[in-house]
């Protein structure tokens, strides 16, 4: 198959160890997504004790699209978002990563290397180190940058981070411990830290569950602004924040762990289907 599945496999067999190693990662240039998509979820099935959280689910994600999902408690969202993350195998189905990368064979760092990066509901920043610290950490991890005793951070890499600061709102609390911000703002911080890595594919899980109506709206603003550069994938509970991110673009309603209906907020709203499931509740 392709250079990148050697890739991968030249990364599973062992040489993970050797930190830093250029070949740790192989995005952007190993994601082929010359069909379009940057996601291809195909048939996916998976059961914890006969009881399906997914089943047969097939969805695409489009490069640079912004996919809101939405759904009951337990319709398989995260489930979804751990079968994509390596952290469940699906028991039957396929799961790519542009057209060549075949997720169900890698592990989880192996996944978040290739590019795709994730955001758990509990925000996980480091909460002794300051809000640059923490994005100058997470630059650090990344594959690509060469490891060394005595980095330093390059004109470019400041310039970076600086820029990240901005898009999540924290420009002028650069010095302030992490473990001080605000709940919305240490979510907003772990997005950052996401981005410094520069994932092809984003996933977040109820991002703003817990903010305040004003930290809601602000991301809902900074998710826009996000709009068309990364592909991102946001599950939400909290309709009036969907609306806000949605747009014209398309909302997959999740239930019983298969897509029941997908088109526009608009058409989602108006669907008989998804009104008895979980709307008109
Ligand atoms: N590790 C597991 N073992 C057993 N059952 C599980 C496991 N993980 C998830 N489930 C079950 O699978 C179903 C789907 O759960 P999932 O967490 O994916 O739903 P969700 O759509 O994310 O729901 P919510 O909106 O409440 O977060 C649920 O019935 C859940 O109890
Ligand atoms: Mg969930």
């Amino acid at each position: 198959m392709s250079e990148v599945v050697k890739a991968g496999e030249k990364y599973v067999s062992g040489d993970h160890a050797d930190y830093g190693v250029s070949y740790g990662r192989f995005k952007p240039d190993g994601v082929d997504t010359s069909h379009g998509a940057i996601l291809y979820l195909d048939d996916i099935t998976v059961s914890f004790d006969g009881f399906k959280a997914l089943n047969k689910l097939t969805l695409d994600i489009s490069v640079g699209e912004l996919r809101c999902i939405i759904g009951p408690n337990g319709a398989g969202k995260t489930t979804m978002m751990d079968v994509i993350t390596g952290k469940t195998k699906p028991g039957s189905g396929t799961v790519f990563f542009g057209q060549s990368i075949d997720l169900s064979k890698m592990n989880e760092v192996q996944i978040a290397h290739a590019g795709i990066g994730r955001k758990f509901q509990r925000p996980t920043v480091f909460e002794q180190h300051s809000v640059f610290e923490n994005l100058e950490l997470a630059m650090k991890m990344d594959k690509r940058v060469r490891p060394s005793l005595f980095f330093r951070l390059n004109s470019e890499q400041r310039d970076k981070i600086d820029e990240i600061i901005r898009l999540i709102r924290l420009n002028g609390q650069e010095t302030r411990q992490a473990g001080l911000l605000s709940h919305g703002q240490k979510q907003w911080l772990e997005i950052g830290m996401l981005l410094m890595q520069e994932p092809e594919l984003i996933l977040l899980d109820e991002p703003v569950a817990g903010m305040s109506d004003a930290e809601t709206a602000r991301t809902a603003e900074l998710l826009n602004e996000l709009r068309g550069k990364h592909s991102i994938m946001v599950v939400e509970h909290d309709m009036g924040f969907v609306t806000e991110i949605a747009q014209q673009g398309k909302v997959t309603v999740l239930h019983e762990g298969s897509v029941l209906a997908e088109g526009t907020m608009q058409q989602v709203q108006a669907d008989e289907r998804v009104i008895e499931v979980y709307l008109g509740r």
